[in-house]
C-alpha cells in the first residue's frame, strides 16, 4: 500500500483526532534494540522521526533523551504533534525528499510509516542524511491475532467493504527490500509480542483511524456496527485483548562513506 499523500497533506490528516486518542504506543525494547546496533546511547543522539504524524514515536525518542526532528507531509497529524509537544522543531516534508544535509543525524526512524514510501528513494534519502555508522530503524505494531475468530471476521469484512485491502498487505521482504539497496552494510529484523487490553468504544475509533478503514467510505457505520457486535460476541465484559506482533528491521550504513555496494 503506498500513497497516503494528498494534495494538501496526508490521508492521515482527517483521522488525527482518532489517531491521537487511541493508537497504541511502542515498546520500550525498540529502544533498546536500536541503540545496541548504533553503539550508542539515544540521550544526545540526533534522530528524524519520519512519518512522525501526532508524534507517538517522537515522544518515546525524547524520553530517552534524544533530539529529535519530526518530519510529518501532513499539517494535521503536525499540528496534534505540536499541540501534545509544544515548541518542538517539526518539520512538513516527505520521506523522499528529506529537509536535510547530509551526514546530519544517526538516526532516521520511520514508526508505522516505511510502508508508505518508495524503498529505493526512502533508502537513499536515509542513507544520505545518516552519519558514518548511523541506522535507518523501520518498525510495526501489527495485530497479530490470526488464530482469533473475531479477527477472522474483521479481516473477511474488511477484504469485503475496503477497496484493494488485503490482510497480508503488510507481509513484505523488508530486510530484503533494503539490502538490496546496496546502502546498507547489516541489516537486522526482530520480533517481540505484547498486548493490550482497551475498552470497546475506544476500539471502535482506533479501528477508524485506520486508512483503510476510513476507505470504506459510506458503509463505515455498517462496518463498525458489524464490528461492534462481533468484537462483543468475543469479549462480553466490552475489554477488547488485543495481541500485538513489533516488528523491527534495522539497517546500519557503513562507517566510512562510499564503502557499501549496490547489490547485484
Ligand atoms: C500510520 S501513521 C504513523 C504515525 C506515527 N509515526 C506513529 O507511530 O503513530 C503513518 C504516517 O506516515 C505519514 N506518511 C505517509 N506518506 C509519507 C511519506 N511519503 N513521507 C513521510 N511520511 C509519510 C502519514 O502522513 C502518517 O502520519
Amino acid at each position: 500500500m503506498t500513497g497516503a499523500r494528498t494534495a494538501t497533506g496526508s490521508i492521515f490528516d482527517a483521522l488525527a483526532d482518532a489517531y491521537a486518542a487511541t493508537r497504541p504506543g511502542y515498546p520500550e525494547q525498540i529502544l533498546l534494540d536500536i541503540e545496541r546496533i548504533l553503539g550508542r546511547p539515544l540521550a544526545g543522539a540526533d534522530v528524524v522521526d519520519v512519518g512522525a504524524g501526532t508524534g507517538i514515536a517522537t515522544r518515546l525518542l525524547l524520553r530517552r533523551g534524544a533530539r529529535v526532528l519530526p518530519v510529518e507531509p501532513g499539517p494535521d497529524m503536525l499540528a496534534r504533534l505540536l499541540a501534545a509537544t509544544p515548541g518542538l522543531p517539526a518539520v512538513r516534508g516527505d520521506g523522499e525528499a528529506l529537509p536535510l544535509r547530509a551526514d546530519a543525524v544517526d538516526l532516521v526512524c520511520y514508526a508505522q510509516a516505511w510502508h508508505w514510501v518508495d524503498v529505493p528513494v526512502a533508502a537513499a534519502e536515509a542513507a544520505r542524511v545518516l552519519r558514518g555508522g548511523g541506522v535507518l530503524a523501520v518498525w510495526w505494531n501489527d495485530v497479530d491475532a490470526s488464530d482469533a475468530r473475531w479477527w477472522q471476521r474483521q479481516q473477511d469484512r474488511l477484504e469485503r467493504m475496503s477497496p484493494g485491502y488485503r490482510r497480508d498487505y503488510r507481509t513484505r521482504p523488508y530486510a530484503d527490500e533494503l539490502r538490496w539497496t546496496g546502502h546498507f552494510e547489516e541489516v537486522v529484523t526482530l520480533t517481540g509480542r505484547w498486548q493490550r487490553r482497551i475498552a470497546l468504544e475506544d476500539y471502535l475509533t482506533w479501528q477508524r483511524s485506520k486508512s483503510y478503514v476510513a476507505a470504506i467510505g459510506a458503509d463505515l457505520g455498517e462496518y463498525l456496527e458489524a464490528e461492534r457486535d462481533s468484537v462483543l460476541r468475543a469479549f462480553p465484559d466490552g475489554i477488547v485483548v488485543e495481541p500485538f506482533r513489533t516488528l523491527l528491521v534495522i539497517a546500519r550504513v557503513p562507517a566510512q562513506p562510499g564503502s557499501s555496494t549496490l547489490a547485484e
